[in-house]
C-alpha cells in the first residue's frame, strides 16, 4: 500500500485483509520491534485526541518512532495553491512536506474540509497538493470528505462484534442534530465502509441534511458490488426498527456551502433527532456507534452511552489496532 487517501482506491483484497489483521491485533495486542528503525512525522492542522495518540501508540508498539507537528504552533504557518506569499504565511506546504519527507519514512496528515468551496474539498485539494510534495507515503488522518483510519477500525469493530457474520445486517447511520454544521468526512466513510462490508445501510436524515450525491453514488455503486442495499429515508423511528447498529452522526452537508443561513434554520428545528434509549428499544439488540467526540445528551442520551448497547469506545479502541495495521501494511510486514 502506498498513499491512503480513501479505500476507494484500495483494492477488496487488500480491505479485507486490513480488517482481519485489525482484529488480529485486537485479540492479541503486543508489543514488538518489527518496524525498528521506521518513522511516522504527523501533521495535524485540527484538533484530534483518539487520532494522534492512537497512532503515536500504533507506532510505539511496532518498534518505530513517531512524532507530532501542529501548524502555527512551533512552525511556520503554510501556505497551499499559487500566489505570491507576501501575508501571514513563511513557508509553502510543498517545501515544508518536501522537507518532512525526506526526513519520515511515512507521513500522516489531518486536514479538515474548508466549508466554503464544496468543488475544491469534494476533490480534495490541499491533501492532493501535500500527496503530491510527498516523496514517501501519506496517510489521511481525516480529510475534507474521508476519514479512512476511521472507517478501517469502525469496520473491524463491526466485524469482531458480529464475528464476521455482518452481512446483510441492517447498519443504520442516523443524523443528530448538533450545535455545529459538521463537516462530512465521517458519515461518508462511515457509509462507505458499510456497503463494502455487504451491511444493508439505512441513511438517515432530515432532506436538507442529505450527503453529497457524488458519495451516495459512489455507495450506490459499492453496495451494488457487495451485494448489499442503500436506502434513505426521513423517519429516524422507522429507520431503527430491526437495526443492529445505530451509527450516529451529526453533519452539515452540501446546504452549509451554498445557503449556510437555511442550513443553520434547519439544523435547529430537527433538534430531536436524538438517539435515546427510547429509540434503540425499537432495535433488534442494535448496538450504537459513534467516532467521537460525540455531545452527550445532544446527539446520543447518556443513559444509550452507559448502557450495554454501547461500542463506541470499543470503536474508539479498535484505532489502535486498526492504524497497526495500516502501518504495517505500508511498512511491508504483512
Ligand atoms: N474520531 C476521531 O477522529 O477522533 P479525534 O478527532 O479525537 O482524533
Amino acid at each position: 500500500m502506498n498513499h491512503l487517501l480513501d479505500w476507494q482506491y484500495i483494492d477488496d483484497a487488500v480491505w479485507s485483509k486490513l480488517v482481519e489483521r485489525a482484529v488480529e491485533h485486537a485479540q492479541h495486542p503486543s508489543w514488538s520491534q518489527r518496524a525498528a528503525g521506521k518513522s511516522l512525522g504527523m501533521v495535524f492542522f485540527n484538533p484530534s485526541l483518539r487520532t494522534r495518540t492512537s497512532m503515536e501508540l500504533a507506532a510505539a508498539q511496532l518498534g518505530a518512532f513517531a512524532s507530532t507537528l501542529t501548524p502555527g504552533q512551533g512552525t511556520w504557518g503554510f501556505k497551499f495553491g499559487t500566489g505570491k506569499m507576501d501575508g501571514a504565511e513563511a513557508e509553502h506546504i510543498v517545501e515544508a512536506i518536501g522537507v518532512l519527507s525526506r526526513y519520515y519514512d511515512t507521513l500522516g496528515v489531518r486536514l479538515f474540509a474548508s466549508g466554503t468551496d464544496l468543488e475544491a474539498d469534494r476533490q480534495e485539494v490541499k491533501m492532493r497538493e501535500i500527496i503530491q510534495a510527498s516523496i514517501v507515503p501519506v496517510i489521511n488522518l481525516e480529510s475534507a470528505y474521508y476519514h479512512p483510519c476511521q472507517a478501517l477500525a469502525d469496520a473491524a469493530t463491526i466485524h469482531e462484534h458480529f464475528s464476521g457474520q455482518q452481512k446483510k445486517k441492517r447498519f443504520v447511520l442516523a443524523w443528530a442534530h448538533h450545535p455545529k454544521p459538521l463537516p462530512m468526512a465521517v458519515p461518508n466513510s462511515a457509509l462507505l465502509q458499510a456497503v463494502r462490508q455487504g451491511m444493508d445501510v439505512v441513511v438517515a436524515r432530515p432532506e436538507s441534511h442529505a450527503l453529497d450525491p457524488v458519495i451516495m453514488d459512489l455507495a450506490t455503486q459499492t453496495a451494488e458490488k457487495s451485494g448489499s442495499s442503500l436506502q434513505v429515508t426521513e423517519d429516524l423511528d422507522g429507520a431503527m426498527e430491526g437495526a443492529a447498529v445505530i451509527y450516529a452522526k451529526a453533519w452539515g452537508g452540501p446546504m452549509v456551502y451554498h445557503e449556510p443561513k437555511k442550513e443553520a434554520t434547519n439544523r435547529l428545528a430537527y433538534a430531536e433527532w436524538q438517539i435515546t434509549a427510547e429509540r434503540m428499544r425499537k432495535t433488534d439488540n442494535g448496538v450504537f456507534m459513534h467516532c467521537l467526540p460525540v455531545r452527550r445528551d445532544v446527539v446520543v442520551a447518556s443513559e444509550v452511552l452507559e448502557s450495554a448497547q454501547a461500542l463506541h469506545l470499543r470503536q474508539a479502541h479498535f484505532r489502535l489496532f486498526a492504524q497497526k495495521a495500516i502501518l504495517e501494511a505500508i511498512w511491508g510486514l504483512f
